[in-house]
């Protein structure tokens, strides 16, 4: 079965069970510049799982485009992506363990057809916050698991970072087939026999910054299962390299190399597809933050196509290869291509001019090292490698490892955090400086943009939901979450509708409350507590509500005639639109 059917059947099946089908959120997260990037499907979900009215229901599911760095350096061996995609299904306090266990285990071994006896499973084992999860097992039990591949682990426990919903979970693993590797090899070992294939947990719980847990007032289901995993164990392969989402890639490689090397090949296929499906969710590259990973996949990728000597000209064809065996999966791909080759192959000629360069220097310390007897080279080389020769530390590391020696990367992680952390002032305080020039017309357009995204909820509906905003003096970029073209009549709409407002010359007041009256009051912002405990509410008329720092004009008919001059797709789910103000 290939991986687009089985996401297929995963969302027609939760969709047959009663559950709405909703976008996958984008890679960089919606109004959350507190985490890089989507790392799970629960995350766009949050405000659901505490309480909050979700518009399609309490019943839902999706499939998740999801980014993990913390292993970025394991990529390039069987098992380990950077970027993978989740299925998931969700109660909002609807359903809880037991329709959750059914509808899993009859998803995997009805539709999926995987043999009940290929499943074990493991449930929480309790501590001294939360109890064991005997309910759990309870309901493997009656569905067909026998006690014997039940088992408790004290590690089975889901929260994203440190506070916010949390539970205990049970773990669906495939059996391999292979040996046992001792007496006690259970599903917590990772000798291969036992894959992990799902995830279901079962949030009833809060976990506060001090550590303590409250109970939610609802309780929820949120599930995860790995799409690359189940396509690669579903065709019996033993990567997830040889399944249809990479092997085109592979074997292109394959062709090209002139020299041999699976591990290179896998992570030029790997990082490819990975920063390809960064950029069309709108990410480039930069030294900090998201842009420094992106920056960082497309870097280390360059150096492994040079270790196979497949010529950087090459990588026009990989990104077009790519997008056809993937654009069925991911539309987003097609739509963005000149963006992606665009934006990785200026990031590969950037680097490939001092690739070479840095190469050599770090020969000629490695050798003077070995010279003085030491097997490590000195974090100042490291470091002038990162800030010289743009070498991001995991590639630095790799050279090494092949060369045998070592570097003192908690010495150079140290150098690093202290050059970030002036790169990042270094671009607020650009950013400050560019709101500090804030002049009459990137006011008006700021005021614009809350008429506009007003108008589109009204217009659209609550789902609208702003994904950024960009002003110059000479326009306004709007995107926001919807999930298809906006039709002729409703850009018409949106459109009059803000033009009435401002003829209205309705009064922009502002008022400083605490976050919690704010959202209280109905004003629109972000979700989660990402502003101080005082914020400024600026309220339009009856029209709009919404957090934000301003500053505003003090009525709308400053603004003279607004006109939207572009709507289109910026990523998957989420429109942009351009509009300018007329005086
Ligand atoms: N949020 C859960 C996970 O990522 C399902 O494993």
């Amino acid at each position: 079965m290939k991986a687009i059917e089985i996401r297929n059947k995963f969302l027609k099946y939760f969709e047959d069970h009663g559950h709405k089908v909703i976008p996958s959120a984008p890679l960089i997260p919606i109004n959350d510049p507190s985490v890089l990037f989507t790392t799970a499907g629960m995350q766009q979900l949050v405000p659901y799982l505490l309480g909050e009215k979700h518009p399609e229901g309490n019943k839902l599911t999706d499939y998740q485009k999801c980014l993990r760095t913390n292993d970025i350096d394991e990529v390039g061996d069987n098992r380990h992506l950077t970027y993978f995609e989740m299925l998931g299904n969700w109660s909002l306090g609807a359903y809880f363990k037991e329709e959750a266990i059914k509808m899993s285990f009859e998803f995997l071994t009805k539709v999926l057809n995987i043999p009940a006896e290929k499943i074990s499973v493991t449930c929480f084992a309790g501590n001294d916050e939360a109890p064991r999860d005997d309910e759990a097992a309870k309901y493997w039990e009656e569905a067909g698991i026998p006690k014997e591949r039940i088992y408790f682990l004290k590690d089975n426990w889901w929260i994203a970072g440190e506070e916010g919903p949390c539970g205990p979970d049970t773990e669906m693993f495939y059996d391999t087939g292979k040996p046992k590797c001792s007496e006690n090899c259970n599903p917590d070992c990772d000798c291969g026999k036992y894959v992990e294939i799902w995830n279901n947990v079962f949030m009833k719980y809060f976990k506060h910054k001090d550590g303590s847990l409250t109970e939610l007032k609802q309780h929820n289901v949120d599930t995860g299962l790995g799409l690359e995993r189940m396509t690669m164990l579903l065709q019996g392969k033993q990567t997830p390299f040889e399944t249809e989402l990479f092997a085109p890639i592979m074997e292109k490689l394959e062709q090209l190399q002139k020299v041999d090397n699976i591990q290179s090949r896998r992570i030029v296929a790997e990082h490819l597809r990975a920063s390809m499906m960064i950029i069309a969710d709108g990410g480039r590259p930069s030294n900090i933050d998201r842009g420094y990973i992106l920056r960082r996949l497309i870097r280390r990728m360059t150096r492994h196509l040079n270790k196979l000597q497949i010529d950087l000209q090459e990588t026009e064809n990989l990104i077009n290869l790519n997008i056809e065996n993937l654009k069925e999966m991911y539309p987003e791909l097609e739509e963005n291509k000149e963006t992606i080759k665009q934006v990785i192959m200026e990031e590969q000629n950037k680097f490939v001019k001092t690739l070479a360069h840095g190469e050599k220097e770090f020969m000629k310390a490695a050798n003077k090292a070995k010279e003085e007897g030491k097997d490590f080279i000195d974090t100042e080389t490291v470091f002038k490698l990162y800030d010289t020769y743009g070498f991001p530390p995991e590639v630095t590391e790799e050279i090494a490892k092949e060369n045998n020696i070592q570097v003192d990367m908690e010495g150079f992680n140290k150098l690093f955090k202290e050059h970030q952390e002036k790169s990042r002032q270094g671009s607020e305080h650009k950013f400050k400086g560019g709101l500090a020039e804030q002049n009459e017309q990137t006011i008006a357009y700021h005021t614009a943009t809350h008429l506009l995204h007003a108008a589109l909820r009204q217009v659209l509906g609550d789902h609208v939901k702003q994904n950024g905003s960009n002003i110059t003096t000479e326009r306004l970029r709007f995107d926001f979450t919807h999930p298809q073209k906006m039709t002729k009549e409703e850009i018409q709409k949106v459109e009059d509708l803000v033009n009435e407002k401002i003829k209205e010359d309705l009064p922009v007041t502002c008022e400083e409350m605490s976050y919690e009256d704010a959202k209280k009051s109905g004003a629109i912002g972000l979700f989660t507590n990402k502003y101080g405990d005082r914020v400024k509410v600026y309220t339009i008329g009856d029209f709009s509500k919404e957090i934000c720092g301003g500053p505003h004009v003090k009525h709308t008919g400053e603004l003279g005639t607004f006109k939207i001059k572009k709507e289109e797709s910026s990523s998957s789910g989420v429109r942009r639109i351009k509009a300018v103000l007329i005086k």
